[in-house]
């Protein structure tokens, strides 16, 4: 009897273990890599994306977690829209991550970072188009939303951050990403004319303030002034965006064995173990409670807003941490990557938004003037399984505010000729995806062939379960 409750007792200790690694993986933290953006791609060596900080050789947690927070600086440069001058642009579809957020967790029994959620544009970092912005979205009544989206609030609105509300570096962020697009997409390239309507625009957010709020931004500096009525926003309740194609068993199955893989690479880091006992004794609450809190959720938001890291009487919690938590972070996204089991979940995981993608372009290509303009507003494990899915192995893990944009071009020489450009926050990946890398080793074109795309996600996405479909992949055992 007795050796019975044990047994039960241990394992309900392995679930709550399970769970607790489960957690870990929607923390939204999964980190970051050291970035070779241009490695692979011979033309691009120089960089056209000066960094406002240098970029040192080894992996360096406080580089990365600022590179993470994305503070808005001068405008930065970008390769969106360079191609050879023949070639027309037809369609540009737009991934975000949400801008800067407060916490979705707090650490027990410590004072929450006093961060001001208010927009005032007298306050850094701020946008020249921010007051223009409040104004227009509390004219917003008139956008069509779907059901959970109207009743949400178009911009963030209180003196004290509530949890996960998008902050005014966050709405910056996105002002900024629009204006940039803009500059590119509308005024150089004429994606869209003046008399465009919603018939051209495809928008797609999830349930959450910031996603909606961050896309209304970006829309706003993109298409200043727009009309309301042309703004047609559609919820999407899943965070991988795939809406009625999400039954796929396998896709689970390579999740639960990714959240083991990196359970135990936790548990064999004693250094974290260490960090996590001594911020445990320091907030006064048992270990597990404290890692349950997701700490590091909260000490970036700390970090990002240039606020001391709480103290109690019995210490403070200190910058060496969060440096061992952050390295942690960066060493897990590198087992990650060699590991391939979140690849295997980020091919089923993304099939449908890069079906859905590819579909439309096809339809552009084919002459439909419609949907032109598509932006996803989305979350980290969004464009992390995206990134993964199309083999760009070298990019960071999305920083806050992240964008991936597909362009999409006909080539005015030859009019069916159709070519896509991928980028990410600006860099040009397109050569980095499996299904185009080998196209630029012997040719100098600028972009891949549209065709190549197509075949990637219809047919090729699949072989490695040695499988030719969506459906097959998904209910076939593993191997
Ligand atoms: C961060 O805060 C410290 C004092 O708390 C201040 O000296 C420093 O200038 C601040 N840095 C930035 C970038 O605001
Ligand atoms: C993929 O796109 C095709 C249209 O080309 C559609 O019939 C199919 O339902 C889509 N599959 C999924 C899982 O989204
Ligand atoms: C792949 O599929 C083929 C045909 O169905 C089968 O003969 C082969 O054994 C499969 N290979 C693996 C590794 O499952």
């Amino acid at each position: 009897m007795l050796f019975r409750n044990r047994f039960l007792l241990l394992l309900a200790l392995a679930a709550l273990l399970a769970f607790l690694s489960l957690s870990l993986q929607f923390l939204h933290l999964i980190p970051v890599n050291p970035v070779k953006e241009d490695a692979l791609n011979p033309k691009s060596r120089k960089r056209i994306m000066p960094d406002p900080l240098t970029e040192p050789p080894a992996i360096d947690p406080i580089y990365e977690a600022r590179v993470y927070c994305n503070i808005p600086t001068i405008t930065e440069r970008s390769m969106e829209g360079q191609v050879p001058h023949y070639f027309k642009l037809v369609s540009v579809h737009v991934l975000i991550r949400h801008g800067d957020r407060y916490p979705l967790y707090a650490i027990p029994k410590t004072k929450r970072p006093d961060i001001d959620c208010m927009l005032v544009s007298s306050r850094k970092p701020s946008h020249p188009q921010l007051e223009a912005f409040i104004r227009h979205m509390s004219k917003g009544s008139e956008a069509q939303m779907d059901g959970t989206l109207s009743s949400l609030p178009r911009y963030p609105s209180h003196a004290s951050c509530e949890m996960g509300e998008l902050t005014q570096t966050g709405v910056v962020q996105h002002l900024q990403n629009g204006q940039l697009l803009r500059e590119i997409y509308m005024k150089k390239h004429k994606l869209l004319l003046s008399d465009w309507t919603a018939k051209h625009l495809y928008l797609e957010s999830t349930g959450k303030s910031r996603t909606l709020q961050s896309g209304l931004a970006l829309l706003y500096t993109l298409l200043p002034d727009f009309d309301w009525k042309n703004i047609n926003v559609r919820h999407q309740w899943s965070t991988i965006f795939c809406s009625g194609s999400c039954d796929c068993p396998m896709r689970n199955h390579y999740l639960e064995e990714e959240q083991r893989r990196q359970y135990s690479l936790r548990v064999k880091n004693s250094d974290l173990e260490r960090v996590y006992v001594d911020m445990a004794k320091i907030v006064g609450i048992p270990t597990r409670q404290l890692r349950a809190s997701n700490p590091i959720d909260s000490l970036l938001c700390y970090f990002c807003h240039n606020v001391s890291f709480p103290c109690t009487k019995n210490g403070c919690i200190s910058i060496e941490h969060f440096k061992i938590i952050k390295t942690h972070q960066l060493e897990d996204e590198r087992e990650r990557q060699e590991k391939k089991l979140y690849f295997f979940y980020a091919l089923l995981a993304t099939y449908p938004l890069l079906n859905q993608t590819v579909n439309r372009m096809q339809r552009i290509a084919e002459g439909k003037k419609e949907e032109v303009l598509v932006l996803y507003s989305a979350h980290d494990v969004t464009l992390s399984p995206v990134l993964s899915a199309l083999g760009i192995t070298e990019a960071r893990f999305p920083r806050f505010a992240a964008r991936l944009v597909f362009e999409l071009w006909q080539d005015g020489k030859k009019h069916r000729e159709h070519f896509i450009r991928i980028l990410y926050n600006g860099v040009d990946v397109t050569f980095q995806t499996s299904f185009c890398q080998d196209y630029n080793m012997h040719s100098s074109k600028s972009a891949c062939p549209l065709e190549k795309f197509v075949h990637f996600v219809k047919r090729d996405m699949f072989s490695v379960f040695n499988s030719t479909n969506y459906y097959d992949a998904c209910h076939r055992r593993p191997l």
